[in-house]
Formats: structure tokens, sequence, C-alpha cells
């Protein structure tokens, strides 16, 4: 089931530390918001946005990637300013800082005491919710990160989608991440949308050979092709996005990215799932 396998992703994403402090917990919120529960609130939050628009899962772990990925997951994606993370290329995309902001914002309402709860908890507690709330495996979190207080679109290292598989591992390594991690992490482009541009290389021109990529099935072929028909748009707001009311098991995004195509056809990379505990990233 592909829900069950974006929701294990999300361990292998919170067990992207390289460095780690045994300080996380789950329950750390446990009595620290008066009578409320601090997950419960968040979770309210997710189920309300969810049933207006089901792509909010995919929006979340891309979120949460992104995040993890620079600097660790210390929420130093969602800080405004000229040059932070938040204005470099990759994040421009970026969906769900809505959905964190407004489970703060209801965390600042609510709990007695200000700032008790991290906006990089928030994340990881959200994406989980959001996996699922749609039909993904249920996990604990750990809790108690801090927020990072530096943000730097000069940090963002995050991997092109136009690498070499090589290079995409290198990247990976580069973070204490293997290659098991990587395409088990690649694989929550299961879900989710992709801007149409992106994959026009792919369906018309493919390697400057004006026709489709050979490694891509007719059947494949097709269904993109409809999302995505005119390939001399260069509206980058062409997106081929998650059906309303389908479920988080769509394969949607993973016919565009090159190097998961490639890393899933790899024989080398071929993996299968390992239970790891949840490690913590805590700053
Ligand atoms: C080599 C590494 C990766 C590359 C090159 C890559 C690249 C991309 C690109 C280009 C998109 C489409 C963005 C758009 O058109 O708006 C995308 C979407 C997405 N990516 Fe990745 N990605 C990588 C790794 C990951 C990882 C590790 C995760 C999560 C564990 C992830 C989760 C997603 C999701 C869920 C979407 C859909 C987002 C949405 O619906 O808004 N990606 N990725």
């Amino acid at each position: 089931m592909k829900g069950f396998g974006v929701a294990v992703l999300m361990f292998m994403l919170l067990n992207l530390a390289i460095t780690c402090n045994a300080q996380l917990r789950t329950g750390f919120y446990w009595g620290k918001c008066g009578k409320n529960s601090v997950e419960g609130l968040i979770r309210g939050v997710v189920q309300a946005r969810l049933q207006r628009d089901p792509t909010v899962a995919a929006a979340l772990l891309r979120l949460q990637f992104h995040d993890c990925f620079v600097t660790g997951c210390d929420a130093s994606l969602l800080l405004d300013g000229p040059k932070s993370e938040k204005t470099a290329f990759p994040n421009l995309s970026v969906r769900g800082y809505d959905i964190i902001e407004e489970a703060k914002l209801l965390l600042e309402r609510t709990c007695p005491v200000p700032k008790t709860v991290s906006c990089a908890d928030i994340i990881a507690v959200a994406t989980r919710d959001a996996v699922f709330l749609s039909r993904g495996m249920n996990y604990r979190v750990q809790t108690g990160r801090r927020d990072g207080f530096v943000s730097s679109a000069a940090n963002v290292n995050l991997p092109s989608p136009f690498i070499t598989v090589k290079a995409s591992i290198d990247a990976f390594k580069a973070k204490g991440l293997n290659k098991t991690d990587m395409v088990l992490l690649l694989g929550a482009h299961t879900v989710g949308i992709t801007h149409c541009p992106l994959i026009f290389n792919r369906l018309y021109n493919y390697n400057n050979t004006r026709t489709k990529d050979p490694t891509m099935k007719d059947t494949e072929f097709n269904a993109w092709s409809k999302l995505c028909p005119n390939p001399s748009s260069t509206n980058p707001k062409d997106i081929a996005t998650l059906k309303k009311n389908k479920p988080i098991a769509l394969d949607q995004t993973v016919g565009s990215i090159k190097t998961s195509r490639r890393s899933q056809r790899s024989p080398r990379h071929r993996s299968s799932f390992r239970d790891r505990p949840i490690d913590c990233w805590h700053r």
C-alpha cells in the first residue's frame, strides 16, 4: 500500500539526523498547554485543511523535507527575510506554510504560556497527521525540537531535479543518508503535484529527440500528456495536479522527477523497507 510507504518515509525523514542527542521524546508537550492536547490541536487544523484540499499531505511532506535537509529540522524554512531559505528557488513552490502558521496561531492563543510549542515540532506532527488522515500509517512523533534562528538562501543545498543518480546519492550521503534512505524518501513522489514545464522534456523532447523518453511506458505518457498537453507553454503555473478526492496513494509526481525514475530503475537501488527507531534532530 503506497500510503503505508509514505508513512514509513516519514520515519526516515525524521531519521535525517547526523548528530543526534537523545533529548526528544514522545509526549514532550503533555501537560504543557493547560488541559489541551497540543497534538490534538494540530491534528484538528490538519484535518480541517484536508477536508478542503486532499493534496495537503504531499505539501507537508515536501515542506518537511525541504526544512530538514537544510540545517536540520529546525523550521528555519519558515523564517521570513529578504534572503531567507524561503526565497531560494526550490522553496518558491513549497506549499503548506499557512497550515503550520494556522496551527502555531491556535497554539499561541490556547496555551497559557506563549511560545510553548516549536514550529519544528508542529511541522513534524502536522506532516504525520496529514499522512495518517490520508490513509497512511499512524506513528508516534518524538517532540522537543527547538526552532533555529538562522535562515539563509545560501544554505539551501537541495538536489536539483536534473541531477544524476550519483550526484543525488552524494547529496544524501552528505546528510548521513545512504542509498536505501534516498530511494525510500524519493518514494514520496508517489503523491503531490508537479509543474508541467519540469516534465515537458521527458514527454515531448527527451534529450532533443523531439519525442518522449523511451523508458516511459505508453500508458504513463498518455496519462501525463493529458495533464500537461501544451509543450510550448512557458506558463510556470501549469500544474499536473492531484485529482480532487483522490487519496494519498495516487501515483502522481513519480514520473516527473528524473532522479526518482532512474533510481527506481537501477537494480542497485532496489531496497526493502527497514524498521528503524525514530531518531531525533535536536539543535
Ligand atoms: C533528489 C531529491 C529530490 C528532488 C530532485 C526533488 C524534486 C522535486 C520537484 C522538482 C518537485 C516538483 C515541484 C513543483 O513542480 O512544484 C517535487 C515535488 C515533491 N517532492 Fe520532491 N524532490 C526530491 C526529494 C524529495 C523528498 C526526499 C521528499 C519527501 C520525503 C519529496 C517530496 C515531494 C513531494 C511530496 C512533492 C509534491 C509536492 C506538492 O504536491 O506540493 N521530495 N520534488
